[in-house]
């Protein structure tokens, strides 16, 4: 097995070494009866195929309220979470967010192949967290296959950063392995201030429905 340097991993912002060589992958995701043609790409998560997390936060997670106004992918990858965001919230923007620029690029261009003008895609800096996020926007809603593997402290402050973005009564949607610490992650957020609800477990994965602090 080959050593990977760090800035290999998918969630590296390729600063300080250039991504990997370019190996496009393409793939269909279904969204309510339409298909999504997308493109992924190595150096980002789940290349080359849809991570079975996000696919259930997909099928099973809330789902976007009609009067939705500003909603937050957090963490987007090549985009499915902010490409089904915005089929099913039209009249939204879909704010997709990631450190790594291969995969903003890969949402924004999966986005218009698909015709979703409402994704806004963000190259953000990890430190602080979601910087070059305009900081005035609000949102109804954050959904997130988190990256937990930044490790438990930087998850943390992650989601309170993204979580403090709430409008009022905004709720936020994760998916998270049992084996990757969705458990204690789940007891964190209640012990912070943030009512946190498990929705559903299917395959070790846990749906977590967070409300605003109040
Ligand atoms: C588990 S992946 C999910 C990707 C995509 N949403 C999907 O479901 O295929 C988490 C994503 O978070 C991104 N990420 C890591 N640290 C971040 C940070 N500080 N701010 C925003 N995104 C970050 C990673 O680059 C990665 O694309």
């Amino acid at each position: 097995m080959s050593e990977r340097t760090p800035a290999s991993h998918y969630f590296s912002d390729h600063r300080d070494q250039p991504a990997p060589k370019s190996a496009p992958k393409r793939l269909e995701v279904m969204v309510d009866g339409r298909s999504l043609e997308l493109a992924s790409d190595t150096g980002v998560f789940s290349h080359g195929h849809l991570d079975d997390g996000t696919a259930l936060l997909i099928e099973r997670g809330a789902s976007p309220a009609p009067t939705a106004s500003n909603l937050l992918d957090l963490g987007c990858g090549y985009g499915p979470v902010a490409l089904a965001l915005a089929v099913r919230a039209p009249s939204a923007k879909v704010w997709a967010v990631d450190v790594n620029p291969r995969a903003v690029e890969l949402c924004a261009a999966n986005a218009a192949a698909n015709e979703l003008g409402n994704v806004h895609t963000v190259q953000v800096d990890a430190d602080p967290e979601l910087s070059g996020l305009d900081p005035d926007v609000r949102f109804d809603a954050v959904w997130s296959n988190p990256p937990v593997r930044i490790g438990k402290a930087a998850l943390h402050r992650l989601l309170l950063a993204a979580l403090e973005r709430l409008a009022p009564g905004g709720s936020a949607h994760l998916v998270v392995h049992k084996h990757l610490g969705s458990d204690s992650l789940q007891s964190w957020l209640n012990a912070h201030g943030h009512p946190t609800t498990r929705r559903l477990s299917r395959m070790g994965f846990r749906l977590l429905d967070i409300e605003a602090a109040p």
